[in-house]
């Protein structure tokens, strides 16, 4: 019997202000974007802002549906929307923010649900270059995550049905 840890390392900011220029810009093109969720049933808005290999950057928020399964999050809008924009073109970054409508509160990350973590490993693999994720509130503390992979250990991939 042999026992497995997993671990990985991440930077931790006490604000945007601390950020490094490019990932703090970034941040706060997600901040802009929560304005533009359509999240009427959770009240709960995100931004997505992806910067791409060449310099370019887009956002995207989460879109609800009276449906609820049929409703959208951020992250994957934002890949949709990356992949069709930008086809080829790699993604080198991604930062995430909301707004909580419904208790004000935004001072701490929050961290993209699983499928979205799934999404973002394929997309990560399909680029074959890490994607690193900034994620924060409106204020409060900033997470940087180097690599898309650290959140979804034992993962599923298209490499498994080989
Ligand atoms: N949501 C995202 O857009 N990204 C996440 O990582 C977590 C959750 C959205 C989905 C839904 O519209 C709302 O936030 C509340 O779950």
């Amino acid at each position: 019997m042999k026992t497995g840890i997993i671990n990985f390392s991440y930077q931790a900011f006490n604000s945007a202000a601390e950020l490094p220029v490019h990932y703090r810009t970034l941040l706060e093109k997600a901040r802009a974007a929560t304005v533009n969720a359509y999240a009427p049933y959770s009240l709960f808005f995100v931004g997505a802002a992806a910067m791409f290999e060449n310099g370019e950057t887009i956002t995207a928020t989460n879109q609800e549906n009276a449906s609820s399964p049929v409703g959208i999050c951020a992250e994957r809008v934002l890949l949709s929307a990356a992949s069709s924009v930008y086809p080829g073109t790699g993604i080198t970054t991604i930062a995430i923010s909301y707004s909580n409508q419904k208790t004000g509160w935004s001072r701490q990350p929050v961290f993209p649900c699983g499928i979205c973590r799934q999404s973002l490993l394929e997309q990560q693999i399909r680029q074959n270059t890490p994607i690193q994720l900034v994620l924060g509130g409106l204020e409060g503390q900033v997470f940087v995550i180097n690599n898309a992979a650290d959140l979804l250990p034992f993962a599923f991939t298209g490499k498994d049905m080989e």
